[in-house]
């Protein structure tokens, strides 16, 4: 047992006494086996594809570990991201992803890097669909297990989203995922770019997170930003310039 002990420290791998601490502080020293990734606020890491965590709905963290764990997500060869964080939660008993979910619940909500620009009012019209699911405010369903898209990053919607299509992943094949399979359709409706960019910026918008472009900020609201600028040119000149 304590070669045992000495091999996962010598590992880097944190061991613990679990009578030795709260649930709480077990969370908080669980959570630095995250650190490297996740950032030590649960910011994320866009270069490593590692979404912010910070703050996100304790049943959704447990959800997206539990799912990891069992495989349901990671299984795909081609989802490289996924299996990264499927060796992870792999190492984590129920008691951990009990203790570790409540902790990044309570850590303070990462501030979003908006990379993505879209027409808000299309986009608007888009998450039609998805408020179904995922809430009005996007703020998540736990009934039908569907996670809350605010606090996610924009880089991360985008490319998670389209996983569930059958040609580009297999997060909604239903031997899989079946909880995925509700995902399709709705990965179905933005499978076009635009739209996808659009409903993206939509759901930023929701959260006070604008888009990239200072221009959108400083021309009117009314006044539409768009990811094809030589199609809709009336954007208004810049302050500046007046
Ligand atoms: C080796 C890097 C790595 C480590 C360590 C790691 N993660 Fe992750 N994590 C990722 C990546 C990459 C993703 C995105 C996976 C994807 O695209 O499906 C992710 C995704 C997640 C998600 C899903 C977010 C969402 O709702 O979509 C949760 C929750 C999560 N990690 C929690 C944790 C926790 C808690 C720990 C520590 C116990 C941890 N991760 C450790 C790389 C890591
Ligand atoms: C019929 C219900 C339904 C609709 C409609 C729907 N979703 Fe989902 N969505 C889900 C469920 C359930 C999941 C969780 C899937 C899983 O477990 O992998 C999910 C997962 C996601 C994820 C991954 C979340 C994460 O934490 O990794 C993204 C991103 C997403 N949906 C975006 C959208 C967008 C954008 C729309 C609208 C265009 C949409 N969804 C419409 C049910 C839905």
């Amino acid at each position: 047992m304590r070669r045992y002990l000495y091999l996962l420290s010598s590992l880097g791998i944190l061991v613990w006494s679990p009578l030795a601490f709260s649930a709480e502080s077990r969370g908080s020293q669980l959570y630095k086996l995250c650190e490297k990734c996740h950032g030590l606020h649960g910011e994320g890491n866009k270069d490593l594809l590692v979404p912010s965590i910070a703050g996100r709905a304790e049943w959704a963290v447990k959800l997206m570990l539990e799912k990891y764990k069992s495989g349901k997500l990671g299984k795909d060869p081609g989802d490289e991201p996924a299996i990264r964080m499927t060796s992870m939660a792999r190492m984590l008993n129920d008691k951990d992803i009990a203790a570790v979910s409540k902790f990044v619940s309570q850590m303070k909500p990462a501030k979003l890097e908006p990379t993505i620009v879209g027409d808000t009012d299309h986009g608007e019209a888009k998450y039609a669909v998805c408020s179904a699911c995922h809430g009005k405010d996007a703020e998540g369903n736990q009934a039908l297990n569907a996670p809350p898209l605010i606090g996610l990053p924009d880089w991360y919607i985008f490319k998670a989203t389209p996983k569930y299509l059958a040609a580009t992943g297999r997060r909604g094949d239903v031997t899989v995922n079946p909880e995925g399979a509700a995902m399709v359709a709705g990965a179905d409706t933005v499978k076009d770019e635009k739209d996808r960019r659009d409903v993206i910026d939509y759901i930023m918008a929701l959260q006070g997170v604008r888009g990239k472009s200072e221009e959108k900020k400083e021309s009117s609201n009314k006044e539409k930003a768009t990811v094809m600028p030589s199609v809709e040119k009336k954007v208004e000149a810049p302050k500046e310039s007046k």
